[in-house]
C-alpha cells in the first residue's frame, strides 16, 4: 500500500465531523472527499475541514481512482449498500457499528469482502475509550485476580437524538443492537464470546418510540464468568456507559465519561485493603476516533489484516440480536456466531 491514503467520509455529522478531524490530525492520511445526501452539509464540512471534492453522490467517490478508502458514517442501513459499492471498487472501508442491523446482513458483508479480497474494519469505538483501554489492561496484568462477572450498560436518552430525517426511529433498529451494541461488544472484547442468553424488555421511557426502550441481557460467558448488559434509550440522565468488572481479588468500577475509574484490590495482607479505591485518573475521550483511524491506517499501510475485523462486528451483532430475541421469546436463547 501507499504511505499516503487518500480518505472520503461518508455522511457529515457531528459524529463524522469527529472522523474528519481524525483523519486531518493523523499522519498518512488526506481528507480527500467528503459527501452528504445534502448539499449544504457538504458544503460546510468541506470548509470547516478542507476536503478537495464534496459530493452528494456516494457512487461518485466509487468511481474515482483517487479513493484509497472510505468511512462510512451514515445511517445504519445503508452500511450493507454502501460496504458492497466502496468494496467492489477496490476501496477499503471502516464502517461506522453497528456493522449492520441483522447477521443476514453483516454475513453478506463478509462474504462481499471475501470475494473482493478487501478490507473492512467496523468502528467499535469503545475498545479505543481510555477508561476501558485502562480496564482491559489492568485485568489482563491479573490485578484484579480471574474474572467471575461483568456488567456494563448503554443508558442514553434518543428523544434529541432521532437520526437526520428520524432514520432511528425504525421498528427495524432496535435499542439493544444500535447503541447496546457498544456495552456488548466491550464485554466480548473483555472476557469472550458469550454462549447463552436470557433477557427481559419494556416500553415506559419512550412508549411512542416503535419497540421497546429498555433491555436487560444476562450471559453465560467463557470460563464461568457471568455478564450482565443493561440498554435503554429513553433514560432521563447523562449518557453513559457504567461498566463494572469482578474478578477473584479486586473490582473495577469506570465508564466512558468520567475523568477518573475506580480499582479495588485484595493485596491479601490487610484484611481491609479493597474497601478504599485507587482512583486513577482518566482522559475523558469517548468518541476517540482518533486512535480508530490510526490503526486502520496503520493496517493499511503496513499491508496488516484488518485490526477489528468483520467477525469481530458481525460477532458483536449476533449477540444483540440474540438478546432482543429472548427478550421477545421468554427464554434462554443460544448464540450462534457467524463464521469467517
Ligand atoms: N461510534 C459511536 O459512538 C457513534 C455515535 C453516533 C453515531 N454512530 C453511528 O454513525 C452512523 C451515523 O449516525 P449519526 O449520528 O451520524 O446520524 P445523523 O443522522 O446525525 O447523520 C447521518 C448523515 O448521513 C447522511 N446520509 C443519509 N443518507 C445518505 C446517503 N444516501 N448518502 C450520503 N449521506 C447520507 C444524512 O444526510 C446525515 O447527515 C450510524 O451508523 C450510527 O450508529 C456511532
Amino acid at each position: 500500500m501507499k504511505k499516503n491514503i487518500n480518505i472520503a467520509v461518508i455522511g457529515c455529522s457531528g459524529m463524522a465531523k469527529g472522523h474528519m478531524k481524525g483523519v486531518v490530525e493523523n499522519e498518512g492520511a488526506t481528507l480527500y472527499a467528503i459527501c452528504d445526501k445534502y448539499e449544504e452539509l457538504v458544503e460546510e464540512a468541506k470548509k470547516e475541514f478542507g476536503a478537495v471534492k464534496g459530493t452528494t453522490d456516494y457512487m461518485e467517490l466509487a468511481a474515482d481512482p483517487n479513493v484509497d478508502a472510505v468511512i462510512l458514517v451514515v445511517p445504519d442501513k445503508l452500511h450493507l449498500p454502501m460496504t458492497k459499492a466502496f468494496l467492489e471498487a477496490g476501496k477499503a472501508v471502516l464502517c461506522e457499528k453497528p456493522m449492520a442491523l441483522t447477521v443476514a446482513e453483516c454475513e453478506e458483508m463478509m462474504r462481499i469482502e471475501k470475494e473482493t479480497g478487501g478490507f473492512l474494519m467496523i468502528g467499535q469505538v469503545c475498545r479505543f475509550t481510555p477508561a476501558f483501554r485502562k480496564a482491559k489492561e489492568l485485568i489482563s496484568e491479573g490485578k484484579i485476580g480471574e474474572l467471575c462477572f461483568v456488567e456494563s450498560e448503554y443508558a442514553h436518552c434518543y428523544e434529541k437524538s432521532r437520526g437526520r430525517d428520524d432514520w432511528r426511529v425504525d421498528p427495524d433498529r432496535h435499542g439493544f443492537i444500535g447503541g447496546g451494541c457498544h456495552a456488548v461488544d466491550l464485554l466480548r472484547w473483555i472476557a469472550g464470546n458469550p454462549s447463552e442468553v436470557y433477557a427481559h424488555a419494556n416500553h415506559k421511557l419512550m412508549p411512542d418510540w416503535p419497540v421497546n426502550d429498555t433491555s436487560i441481557a444476562i450471559y453465560k460467558f467463557p470460563n464461568d464468568v457471568m455478564g450482565k448488559v443493561f440498554v435503554s434509550i429513553g433514560c432521563r440522565r447523562n449518557y453513559t456507559m457504567r461498566s463494572v468488572f469482578y474478578g477473584t481479588k479486586g473490582t473495577i468500577i469506570c465508564d466512558n465519561t468520567s475523568d477518573s475509574m475506580q480499582l479495588f484490590v485484595d493485596d491479601g495482607v490487610d484484611s481491609d485493603s479493597y474497601k478504599t479505591a485507587e482512583i486513577i485518573p482518566i482522559d475523558v475521550n469517548n468518541h476517540n476516533v482518533g486512535s480508530e483511524i490510526k490503526m486502520f491506517l496503520d493496517a493499511l499501510i503496513g499491508g496488516k489484516e484488518s485490526p477489528l475485523s468483520s467477525v469481530e462486528g458481525a460477532s458483536t451483532v449476533a449477540v444483540c440480536a440474540a438478546s432482543v430475541e429472548a427478550a421477545k421469546l421468554g427464554r434462554p436463547v443460544g448464540i450462534v456466531y457467524p463464521k469467517a
